[in-house]
């Protein structure tokens, strides 16, 4: 698997394809109704000087658009195009755009080489990593799907300058979230430097999408296809996912995120795994990144329903992620509803 590129723009983008050992023949770059007009100038001009014809191709923005019809739309251009092996994708976007294009890619004469460029931070820190490709089926997420690795993946931190307010702190779920999972010293950096990033200081973000991505990178290439450890990646995925299918996707995924990894941190310290000092901790940084730790109008046993359909069962067992420190996540297979349901009413807002 290939390290992610992260730079500061796009300056030297040309030479990273460049250096690619793929046929440079043709290449399409995919975006939506957001990124293509802020950024396919830009990643047209990086591309002309190392492909024979760039094409481009947008969808409408947004998750609801993420399902096979936006896929056929896109495979019918490519035939128009008579697009062969030798030509390839770039996905300019975020996990929406990164997702369907790596998948159209791999299912596209059954497989061409993706290129990723994410334009989120959510997709900067995570989902343009690890080659995991898919799109919604009949409301479930991701339920369709391909594992294709990318043949690079170039983060320009610059695009981060035009995501609302509402994305940053939607990725910034899942940074805190990877920093759980996989480094104390990350979280104790985040904590010290919550200003920096929430004014957009381009070393600390810098910094910051830097060891992140390195955390999901390590995990990828320990585990490419989730037998063990990626599954870790999970952590506060099982009851995020509930609470976002629940709140019929009102909320961001990385709010979610947020909450669900409230919820298993408590849980966590129920089993006496963290303290209640770690807990507090977690709690706090959530807060500071604008990250709610508490939902109102929640019904516990729908959600517990919600989880028990996730595609993460074995063998009829949630899979669930717990911590046990700052810093390092395990997998439990023997979770009760129980304490589902605890982790569940702890995050829920006391309603008059
Ligand atoms: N493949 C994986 O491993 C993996 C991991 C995590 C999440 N995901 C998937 O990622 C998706 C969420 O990704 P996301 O949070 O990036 O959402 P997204 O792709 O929907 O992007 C969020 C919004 O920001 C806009 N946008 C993107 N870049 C922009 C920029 N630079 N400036 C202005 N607007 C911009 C998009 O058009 C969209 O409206 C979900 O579908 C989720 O399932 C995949």
């Amino acid at each position: 698997m290939t390290e992610p590129i992260i730079r500061a723009s796009y300056d030297d983008l040309t030479q990273s394809l460049k250096e690619l050992t793929i046929p440079k023949h043709r290449v399409c770059i995919v975006g939506d109704s957001h990124t293509i007009p802020l950024y396919l100038d830009r990643i047209r001009a990086a591309c002309q000087p190392v492909f024979t014809e760039v094409h481009s191709f947008m969808w409408q923005a947004g998750e609801e658009y993420k399902n096979l019809d936006s896929i056929r739309d896109l495979i019918g251009y490519l035939l128009k195009l008579g697009f062969d092996r030798r030509d390839c994708l770039l996905a300019l976007g975020g996990g929406v755009v990164g997702d369907m294009t790596g998948f159209a890619a791999a299912v596209y004469l059954r497989g061409i080489p993706v290129i990723q460029v994410p334009t989120t931070l959510l997709s900067q820190i995570d989902s343009s990593i690890g080659g995991k490709t898919g799109v919604d089926f009949d409301g479930y997420k991701n339920m369709v799907g391909a594992f294709h690795l990318p043949v690079l993946v170039y983060t320009g931190i610059s695009s981060l300058s035009t995501l609302p307010e509402d994305q940053l702190i939607s990725g910034m779920g899942e940074v805190v979230k990877s920093a759980l999972l996989g480094n104390a010293d990350l979280f104790a950096w985040l904590r010290d430097h919550v200003q920096e990033i929430k004014d957009k200081d381009p070393a600390a973000i810098y910094q910051m999408v830097l060891d992140t991505a390195k955390i999901k990178t390590e995990i990828v290439k320990a585990d490419p296809t989730e037998q063990g450890i990626r599954a870790y990646l999970n952590f506060g995925h099982t009851i995020g996912h509930a609470i976002e299918k629940y709140k019929n996707f009102s909320l961001q995924h990385g709010v979610c995120v947020g909450l669900g990894l409230v919820a298993a941190s408590y849980m966590s310290m129920k089993r006496g795994l963290i303290s209640k000092a770690d807990l507090e901790e977690i709690e706090t940084i959530c807060r500071a990144f604008d990250l709610p730790t508490r939902v109102s109008c929640l019904d516990s046993d729908r959600i517990l329903t919600i989880t028990r359909s996730d595609k993460k069962m074995v063998n009829g067992r949630i899979r669930f992620i717990l911590l046990k420190a700052i810093g390092q996540a395990l997998i439990a297979d023997d979770v009760s509803d129980q304490e589902i349901l605890d982790g569940l009413t702890y995050i829920m807002e006391e309603t008059e």
